[in-house]
């Protein structure tokens, strides 16, 4: 496994969008364009000694820049908090190739689009995709209030304007979101895409299950992975089956921890099981898949799996390192 390779940008633009969101276009240092982009990916953006994930919201036909917008979370970890407060016009920061784990089904099917608050990011660069080829979407946006809704503007002036619907927290009934009302016409030949925060998406997720979506088309992706409870954790042996050495990880270490601290150094991304990037292959054992990178498939042939957040249910897991 390697890591998607890493480059230099300039921030070309930084743009309050509202008093938590601020938007950042990202330009080519040398070179006149981009790598190239589809609806729903994202970059990894290294600033300030972490590495946050933010999908790219600009028109994907553009190779001039990548935009992004963050989200103000004094929640995070402190990603977000550097982005607003280190990173300002002219700076450079390090980020990733575009990868994308959110596409498109491009089937010729309908599309509904839902995002909630920052998930209107990839959101917006999906509805601009579909605009382009004159495909069949409507545009869902459920913020707080039109004081939280980033892009307004853009999506009031957008050649989708008139299939953009806004959903705002203080207005009344009748504008909230109704998952009913948007699936009346039926659910044959729709996808349903959707972005949010996690609770947003599971109520999204599991409206379009009862009224009868079926799960493959019903597209969603997650910032942060959700919490495992780890009460009962137990602790466990990894072994390296280059070396033959042995480690325990206890309880409150994640796989990963154990490694470095033992010289063992795996690629690291989200460390929450959303991005992939620590993909370790399993030639023994059972692992505890803690991540939201796999699909229930993938998961069941237990021959790989995400150890900066994952653990193992059987004593011992023999990793191919
Ligand atoms: S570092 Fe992102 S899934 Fe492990």
């Amino acid at each position: 496994m390697s890591n998607k390779s890493v480059f230099r940008v300039r921030i070309g633009r930084k743009h309050a969008e509202t008093a938590e969101i601020f938007s950042f276009e990202l330009v080519p240092m040398d070179a006149e364009s981009l790598p190239p982009f589809s609806a729903g990916s994202h970059i990894d953006v290294h600033v300030n000694g972490f590495v946050r994930q933010y999908s790219l919201c600009n028109h994907p036909e553009e190779q001039h820049r990548y935009q992004i917008a963050v989200l103000r979370d004094p929640k995070s970890r402190g990603g977000s908090i550097a982005m607003h407060d280190l990173l300002n016009v002219g700076d450079v920061v390090e980020i990733s190739e575009p990868k994308n784990h959110f596409a498109l089904a491009n089937n010729g099917n309908k599309s509904i689009l839902i995002a909630g608050g920052i998930g209107v990011t990839p959101i917006l660069c999906m509805a601009e995709r579909l605009a382009n080829i004159g495909a069949s979407f409507e545009f869902h946006y459920c913020a707080r209030s039109s004081g939280h809704a980033a892009f307004r503007d853009r999506i009031a002036h957008s050649s989708f304007a008139h299939q953009a619907h806004f959903h705002f927290d203080d207005a009344g009934p009748e504008e909230r979101l109704d998952i009913g009302a948007i699936l009346a016409d039926g659910v044959a030949e729709t996808d349903l895409y959707v972005c949010g925060p996690g609770g947003f998406i599971d109520f999204v997720v599991a409206a379009a299950a009862e009224h009868g979506v079926p799960s493959e088309r019903i597209h969603f992706e997650r910032f942060g992975a959700i919490v495992v409870e780890n009460d009962n954790d137990q602790p466990f042996v990894i072994k390296i089956a280059s070396s033959g050495q042995s480690f325990s990880v206890p309880p409150e270490k994640s796989i990963t921890t154990v490694l470095s601290e033992n010289g063992i150094e795996v690629p690291l991304s989200c460390e929450q099981g959303v991005c992939g990037t620590c993909i370790t292959r399993v030639l023994g054992g059972m692992p505890d898949h803690r991540d939201q990178y796999f699909s229930d498939e993938e998961k069941a042939l237990n021959d790989q799996f995400t150890p900066c957040c994952s653990r193992s249910k059987s004593a011992e897991l023999i990793l191919d390192l």
